[in-house]
């Protein structure tokens, strides 16, 4: 019988292989891990532990907050400050960043999360998640200020994702490939369940709100109107379409069987690059995407390039199967 493999031992044997992880970037991943556990927890009991509904207040995004957004932020802080891997932590329900309070040992790490990705599906009962990126803090001077975490998306040294589905499964990658481990519930650990996870260069289907159409620009318009034309079309080919409106369901699919998504820029608010954040939903699943063989662009650029201005930034997003990518990429070209 093969042996099942830990998250732990995973983390183990990604640190004696050259070094690959410092054995404090493993604490903090295996922190995060159970941060995700607790999520989880929470998530799967719904209404029974009143955790459905909206909080009543807004986040810096001016977005409604829902309880559990509110609940997956302080589940993440408190599981992640008192450890002595990190200096401080931002998210999406934060303003400013959280610097690790002064009776706990400051580590030489930075956490970005999206405590809970895909808001308007947790009533629902339809999949949703945490994203989170992980940074060096720079080094040559004391204390942490937001312009640490100013970093592009090619500096992380570890990025995952963690869905709360059908199965709880945490994706990770430490720029060695991308793994997934499906959450045991008897066990109370994520078990390795996929390794060397390969996005397939070519795909048949896509993912965007179409309900923004008359918003989009005329390379998106352009490249969707293709795949609509199907066989007949340009493409030659029947494409079938996909949106779940939690990207981590989203990128999870397009992880496990390919795929593209698209968030891209679009005229309802002119002034802003996109809706989905750069530094916690757009790099992390970047690196993901690039580390599994696709791309990600946000149409100009590789989205790892991007050099961030500000923590809340937003950003175009097209990710996925590498050639379809390319594809609109390069309609994007001389616009
Ligand atoms: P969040 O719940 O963290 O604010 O993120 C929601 C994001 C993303 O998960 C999803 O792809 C997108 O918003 C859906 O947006 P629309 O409702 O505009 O389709
Ligand atoms: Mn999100
Ligand atoms: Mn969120």
């Amino acid at each position: 019988m093969s042996q099942k493999i830990s998250l732990t031992r995973y983390l183990v044997e990604q640190q004696r292989v050259d070094g690959l992880i410092p054995a404090q970037l493993r604490l903090l991943i295996e922190v995060v891990a159970r941060a995700c556990k607790g999520i989880s927890q929470a998530v799967n009991k719904g209404a029974l532990g009143g955790v459905l509904g909206s909080a009543e207040s807004e986040n810096v995004q001016g977005e409604m907050q829902k309880k559990l957004d509110i609940i997956a932020n302080e589940v993440l802080i408190e599981a992640n400050e008192w450890g002595g891997h990190l200096a401080a932590m931002a998210s999406e329900e934060m303003e400013g960043i959280y610097v690790v309070p002064n009776r706990y040992p400051q580590g030489e790490y930075l956490l970005l999360f999206d405590p809970l990705d895909g808001s308007s599906n947790i009533d629902v009962n339809v999949s949703i998640g945490t994203i989170f990126s992980v940074l060096k803090k720079p080094e040559g001077h004391p204390g942490v200020t937001e312009q640490d975490f100013l970093q592009p998306g090619h500096r992380q040294v570890a990025a995952g994702y963690c869905i709360y589905g059908p199965q709880t499964t945490l994706v990770l990658t430490v720029g060695d490939g991308v793994a997934m481990f499906t959450l045991d519930r008897e066990q109370g650990s994520f078990v390795l369940t996929q390794e060397n996870v390969q996005i397939p260069e070519d795909t048949k289907e896509f993912a965007i709100n179409m309900s923004n159409m008359r918003h989009w620009d005329a390379p998106v318009r352009r490249y969707i109107d293709e795949c609509l034309a199907g066989k007949e079309g340009p493409r030659g080919k029947d494409f079938n379409m996909r949106w779940v409106a939690s990207m981590v369901a989203d990128v999870h699919r397009i992880l496990t069987r390919g795929g593209i998504f698209l968030y891209p820029w679009d005229k309802r608010e002119p002034e802003k690059p996109g809706k989905l954040r750069l530094m916690y939903e757009a790099n992390p699943m970047g690196w993901l995407v690039e580390q599994a063989g696709g791309a990600a662009t946000n149409g100009m650029q590789r989205i790892l390039d991007v050099q961030p201005q500000k923590l809340h930034e937003r950003v175009s997003v097209i990710l996925g199967s590498r050639n379809e990518v390319e594809r609109v990429t390069g309609y994007h070209k001389g616009t």
